[in-house]
């Protein structure tokens, strides 16, 4: 009895590993010898409306991330983009066309949250083509271990544009588009995401290859 007990747990644990790594995306190491000049790149960075469909390469998903937000310091953990007293508030949930994925720097991976294609939620007309990737950056407050709410949903907005423009002058430097948007439907948003009441959706941003 004992025995099938214990045949019983090892297959539950082996079922869960499976789910997990089918559940999850191992980014590439990020390639650091690529792209334009930082300064090439602010000359040409502008929000565009139009958006190629072509879907992202893992690399050039792997790099954005890691440029976006991801640790450049591992000996300490600290990250691309700075942020008000390291709090490091700011959540990427990446929308693509298989599921809605959030970025999990310390491991540098993709870890799923809701399957399935939900890009059109940022859509204002109903329409089948959507850009082929959307970070939406998300602010958990209750991460700063001080302040008022007011002045840590400032600090929240802060951090937001900061890991924004990395994300904007990565993309340009190799030839995407993007355009940042504070516009969206919060609501929708937070029930999709089970968001709780500190975690404050603050930019999109719409990403894609240069169209032609
Ligand atoms: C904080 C912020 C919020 C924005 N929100 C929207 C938005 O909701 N919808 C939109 O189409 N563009 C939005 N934009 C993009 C701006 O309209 C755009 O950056 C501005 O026109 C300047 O153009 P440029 O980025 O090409 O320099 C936003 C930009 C910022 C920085």
């Amino acid at each position: 009895m004992k025995k099938g007990i214990l045949i019983c747990w090892i297959f539950a644990l082996i079922t869960n590993l499976f789910a997990q790594n089918k559940e999850s995306i191992v980014l590439n190491p990020p390639s650091k010898d690529r792209g334009k000049t930082v300064i090439n790149a602010l000359s040409q960075r502008a929000s565009v409306r139009e958006f190629d469909t072509t879907r992202i390469s893992h690399q050039d998903m792997s790099d954005l991330l890691w440029a976006a937000n991801g640790i450049n310091r591992p000996e300490t953990g600290m990250r691309t983009a700075s942020s008000a007293m390291n709090s490091q508030d700011i959540d990427i949930f990446i929308f693509i066309e298989n599921g809605i994925y959030i970025y999990n720097a310390q491991q540098h991976i993709l870890e799923l949250v809701v399957n399935g294609d939900n890009r059109k939620i940022f859509s204002r007309q109903e329409t089948d083509s959507h850009p082929p990737l959307i970070c939406l950056l998300v602010s958990d407050i209750s991460r700063f271990s001080r302040g008022e709410n007011t002045q840590k949903l400032e600090w929240a907005a802060i951090d937001a544009g900061i890991v924004a423009q990395n994300i904007l002058l990565f993309c340009t430097s190799i030839d995407m588009v993007g355009r940042p948007r504070a516009g969206m439907n919060k609501k929708i948003i937070k029930v999709l995401l089970s968001l709780n009441e500190t975690q404050y959706p603050l930019l999109n941003i719409p990403i894609s290859y240069k169209k032609d």
